[in-house]
């Protein structure tokens, strides 16, 4: 079984890749999702497919693992995670083994792939060009069909499977508790309200169901639990969604649905 969170589709694409590879199934992780465990007698293995936020897991991710049932000692089982990212992990695989650990459960294999950057919330940060999308897409790839083989033999990763980047430290244990505190809440959100056509697309999208639509005006309304993976944001057709100042003139991306 493999248990996929995905807000703009990167994530989706690489569980559904895998799985087809592994003759597995995937299961959309939602604020909902409750882990169910009942296929592991079978020996199946567990694999987390999920984007990077911040260089560490989606709160939804967080919420999900802790929820696991504490692993039995007899019960033999393999656990696998592919962190998908625009660049970098920074220490989010120790922040992954460490919950799961918590919960009695081991992660056997680890591995980060680069697709299609997201993030446009701050300045400096944009989507990739096309021609930057091409050759990741490319590459990710093959990752993930040698990601299928060590998966396939139960093997182990190596620290060369996942790129923490430069920094990886402060990133993960400094920056990200401050990019969690300040900037992943949808309190930033806001809708140009001239541009709305009110076809309700970023309610569909939402993976928390966290929008509705005011009902007089037909503008998209934040409910205060978001995970802040900007499906909202880029789903939009008419571009009318920013982020507080800095996401205004940047990109979207195509949501893989
Ligand atoms: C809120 C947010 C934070 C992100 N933080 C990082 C990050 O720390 N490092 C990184 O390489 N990419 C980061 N990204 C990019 C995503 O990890 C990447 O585009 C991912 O593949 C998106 O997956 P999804 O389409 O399944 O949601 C971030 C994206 C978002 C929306
Ligand atoms: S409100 Fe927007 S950013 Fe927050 S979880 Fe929903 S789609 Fe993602
Ligand atoms: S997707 Fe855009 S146009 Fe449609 S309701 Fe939402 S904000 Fe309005």
């Amino acid at each position: 079984m493999i248990y996929c969170f995905s807000g703009t589709g990167n994530s989706l694409h690489a569980a559904r890749t895998l799985a087809s590879l592994l003759h597995e199934r995937v299961t959309r992780i939602t604020d909902k999702t409750e882990p169910d465990l009942a296929w592991q007698d079978a020996g199946e293995a567990l694999g987390l497919v999920f984007p990077v936020y911040g260089w560490g897991m989606p709160r939804v991710v967080e919420h999900f693992v802790a929820r696991l049932p504490e692993a039995r000692p007899d019960t033999p089982r393999y656990v696998y995670a592919v962190l998908t990212c625009g660049d970098d992990v920074g220490r989010t695989d120790r922040l992954l083994r460490k919950a799961l650990w918590q919960r009695g459960w081991q992660l056997h294999a680890v591995f980060s792939v680069q697709m299609r950057n997201t993030y446009v919330c701050l300045p400096g940060f944009d989507i990739d060009t096309p021609q930057t999308v091409e050759h990741k897409d490319s590459l990710a790839g093959l990752r993930l069909q040698q990601i299928a083989r060590c998966v396939e033999a139960r093997g182990s990763s190596t620290p060369r499977d996942v790129v923490p980047g430069s920094f990886a430290w402060v990133k993960s244990y400094v920056l990200r508790p401050l990019f969690n505190r300040w900037l992943t809440s949808d309190r930033h959100f806001h809708c140009h309200t001239l541009r709305c056509t009110g076809c309700g697309r970023c309610m569909r999208t939402c993976p928390l169901h966290n929008i509705s639509l005011d009902p007089q005006a037909h503008t998209p309304r934040w409910q205060g639990h978001c995970t802040h993976c900007l499906g909202c944001y880029h789903s939009c057709p008419q571009h009318a969604i920013d982020y507080g100042f800095f996401s205004r003139h940047k990109g979207q991306v195509k949501i893989i649905g």
